[in-house]
């Protein structure tokens, strides 16, 4: 397992986001273009699993992203599957070149519901953006499946490095909302709490001070 970081000593938060897909829709060098600007020209098999850090800035907070990519071969799912719960947020990536790619996400999406925290964040991202004339998905196709599912769509491309970084920042928005939304709920949730407590205690002195 290789590990690749920004210099990095101080961040607000930490988070885990985890790619996912068919064998050689290009995981790998989406995450080579967004870690280091390079690309990945040929296609070696991830081994099993894999991760980069990088850190972002959103909203004036300092977010570590530890990438975690997946091997798309079958033989590795069951060694990926338990990596899914550790994740808040997953990118599902097919290739819009190959519509096999685009209808085993159905099976990626099982994947994600066996083993996944329920409130994982996701994106369902088109890949390969800029071989379009060998284009067999539409776009409408993409958006209509992540619709279904209640995720984010990008058309992206590790080639042209079109819409890559939007991709990550989006979903590290969208994880951060998600947590800065459940901390308020639990404050909210502290403070009625203590609210009933009080009101409990004010009862329970008003009775023992009751003469009768
Ligand atoms: P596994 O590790 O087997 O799961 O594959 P993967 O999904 O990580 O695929 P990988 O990144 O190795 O890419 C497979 C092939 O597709 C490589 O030859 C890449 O150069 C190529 N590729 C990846 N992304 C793009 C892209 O956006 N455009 C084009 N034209 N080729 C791409």
């Amino acid at each position: 397992m290789s590990v690749s970081a920004t210099v990095s000593t101080s961040y607000d938060y930490l988070f885990k986001v985890l790619l996912c897909g068919d064998s050689g829709v290009g995981k790998t060098s989406m995450l080579c273009r967004f870690i280091s600007d390079e690309m990945n020209d040929a296609h070696i098999a991830t081994v099993g699993i894999d991760f980069k850090i990088k850190v972002l800035e959103i909203k004036g907070k300092k977010i570590k992203l530890q990438v975690w990519d997946t091997a798309g071969q079958e033989r590795f799912k069951a060694l990926t599957a338990q990596y899914y719960r550790k994740a808040q947020g997953i990118l599902l990536v097919y290739d819009i070149t190959n519509e096999k790619s685009f209808e085993n996400t159905a099976n990626w999406l099982r994947m994600i519901q066996e083993n996944a925290i329920s409130d994982v964040k996701m994106m369902l991202i088109a890949n390969k953006a800029d071989i379009s004339k060998n284009r067999k998905v539409t776009t409408h196709q993409g958006k209509q499946l992540a619709k279904d599912y209640g995720m984010d769509f990008l058309e992206t491309s590790a080639l042209t490095a079109e819409n890559l970084s939007e991709a990550f920042s989006i979903l590290t928005e969208n994880i951060l909302k998600h947590m800065q939304n459940q901390f308020d709920k639990e404050v909210v949730n502290s403070q009625l709490s203590i609210n009933k407590l009080d009101s409990y205690e004010s009862d329970s002195k008003q009775e023992s001070s009751c003469s009768c």
